[in-house]
């Protein structure tokens, strides 16, 4: 019996090494192909990336071959051969896609939990529509006036509560400001019992994006499914409803599709009227399903619901650590408190938006929390990019954290220095700093994200003094506070302050 087991233990390592073999031949049988290293059989370098990642400082596996191989170099990681791009000029040629040579590669558990159509997986023709609806509705002035006072009552109730609480987990605390607002972009739902079961459920849904892909009961993958086929029917009532109401004026009339689009348009308050009132481009009319919807409003979910209140929480922690800033950011904020309260007008959302050390508080907090550390793509046809070739079928990691934090862009770049933007001026976006990605698929949440934490941090800085216990920042597999941030709060004595 033993013998028969022992048989197989070394047919398992011969059919790896053969694998890997092939593997190591294929790419370095091309030339330009970065150098690198693939590590061990099946498991290649995986064991070391995730280390680093847990570790302080998680570029520290990019840094280490980056000056072994160079900028532009390859790996196996998390079960892939995959080539890491530390290169700002290289991560742009990837983001911008001229050609649609890549197309967006997650792992096994997320896309099984992303419906087919999501914009997340999807390419070409389709992901440029749904991109152009969305982002354009995000980016609209009349938008942004709209929600700036949703994001106003959001922070102010929260902000409000705050005062009778003896220790605040700011992580947590944010959370509840921010999906409020997603939800209502999304879809216009108010708080109540439907925003509370779809909290819950998504909360379900989301905790398989990172898991082992078993769908078998009881595993944290069919868990997931379970919460989004409940969230995809919840959301699907809600598309169809708001369907039947904006035909509405049709009934028993001859209008066309124009005529719905009009009505639309005159009256687009969330992303679902955006999606439902595009009725297709050319001659071929061709709207949107509900299903691909559906999904997509669900799916959507994803990439807002985390990112915005993990920035809100760094940046709280930064300025903890960072006392001048925190001054300069609390004058700058004080003073537009105290021209709208001598003026008696409303803040606008361009009030916000337009204080300019409050802006690279932002921008500095996003270069180095590295929400999202880079993008995966994979390459459909053999690419070179500056003399390195991405061969057919590989992985390619355009990582942002190497470009944020590299001595190269970024003098002192683990320094909180929000006034290193003064030189640069309020960029929003560059080969050097991508919070947001890039290209084709510019993150369309962008300004919404940059308003809403801007919203926050003002009411935040004027009304309340806060000391932050210790805490550290973890980077994997998501960032995150790992006590959830813990400060004690002290409200502003607001006459005092404004005078
Ligand atoms: C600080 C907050 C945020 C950060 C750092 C962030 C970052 C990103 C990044 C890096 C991408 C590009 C992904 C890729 O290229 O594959 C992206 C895409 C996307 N983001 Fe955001 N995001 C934030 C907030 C939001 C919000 C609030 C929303 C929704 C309202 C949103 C919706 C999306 C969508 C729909 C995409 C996919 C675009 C496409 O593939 O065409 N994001 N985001």
């Amino acid at each position: 019996m033993e013998w028969v087991m022992g048989c197989w233990v070394l047919m398992a390592i011969l059919i790896a090494w053969c694998w890997y073999r092939k593997e190591k031949n294929r790419t370095e049988e091309k030339d330009g192909v970065p150098k690198g290293n693939l590590g061990w059989p099946f498991i290649g370098e995986t064991l070391n990336f995730i280390s680093c990642g847990y570790s302080s400082k998680p570029v520290s596996f990019m840094e280490k071959r980056r000056s072994l191989y160079g900028k532009v170099f390859k790996t196996h990681i998390l079960g892939t051969p995959i080539i890491i791009s530390t290169d700002p000029g290289v991560n742009k040629v990837i983001l911008q896609n001229h050609g649609n040579t890549f197309i967006p590669a997650y792992p096994k558990s997320i896309t099984e939990l992303m419906g087919e159509f999501s914009i997340l997986q999807t390419n070409g023709n389709l992901q440029k529509r749904v991109h152009a609806l969305v982002g354009g509705f995000l980016r609209s002035p009349q938008f942004k006036a709209r929600i700036t006072k949703d994001i106003e009552d959001s922070v102010k109730l929260n902000l409000d509560s705050w005062r009778d609480m003896h220790l605040i987990h700011v992580q947590e605390e944010v959370k509840k400001i921010t999906f409020v607002i997603l939800v209502k972009v999304l879809m216009s739902i108010e708080p109540g019992d439907d925003l509370d079961y779809l909290k819950r459920e998504f909360e379900e849904f989301i905790k398989g994006l990172i898991c082992l892909p078993i769908k078998l009961p009881g595993t944290r993958l069919y868990k997931s499914l379970k919460a989004r086929d409940k969230l995809f029917k919840m959301v699907k009532k809600i598309v169809e409803e708001r369907k039947r109401a904006m035909e509405k004026p049709r009934e028993g009339g001859e209008d066309d599709d124009e005529d719905i689009i009009a009505t639309a348009t005159t009256t687009t308050n969330d992303v679902l009227d955006v999606l439902l009132g595009h009725v297709g481009d050319g001659n071929e009319k061709q709207p949107l399903s509900l299903d691909f919807i559906t999904g997509n409003i669900l799916e959507m979910m994803i990439p807002g619901e985390e990112t915005v209140p993990t920035a809100m929480t760094l940046a709280v922690k930064f300025l903890s650590d960072c006392p001048v800033a925190l001054q300069r950011l609390t004058e700058e904020n004080m003073e537009l408190k105290k021209q709208k309260s001598i003026s008696c007008t409303d803040y606008a959302w361009n009030d916000y938006m337009s204080l300019p050390f409050t802006q690279n508080v932002i921008s500095e907090t996003l270069r180095m929390a590295n929400i999202i550390n880079g993008v995966w793509r994979k390459a459909l046809k053999d690419v070179e990019i500056k003399g390195n070739v991405i061969p057919q079928g590989w992985c390619v990691l355009a990582s942002f954290i190497s470009v944020h934090m590299d001595e190269e862009n970024y003098e002192n770049p683990y320094k909180f220095d929000p006034w290193r933007w003064q030189k640069t001026g309020a960029v929003v976006n560059n080969n050097c700093f991508t919070p947001f990605g890039g290209g084709q698929r510019l993150c369309p949440g962008l300004e919404l994200s940059r308003l809403e934490i801007s919203i926050f941090l003002h009411h935040l800085v004027t009304s309340y003094r806060w000391v932050a216990e210790k805490d550290e920042v973890i980077h994997f597999p998501t960032v995150k506070m790992k006590r959830k941030l813990p400060i004690t709060v002290t409200p502003f004595n607001n006459s005092v302050s404004l005078n």
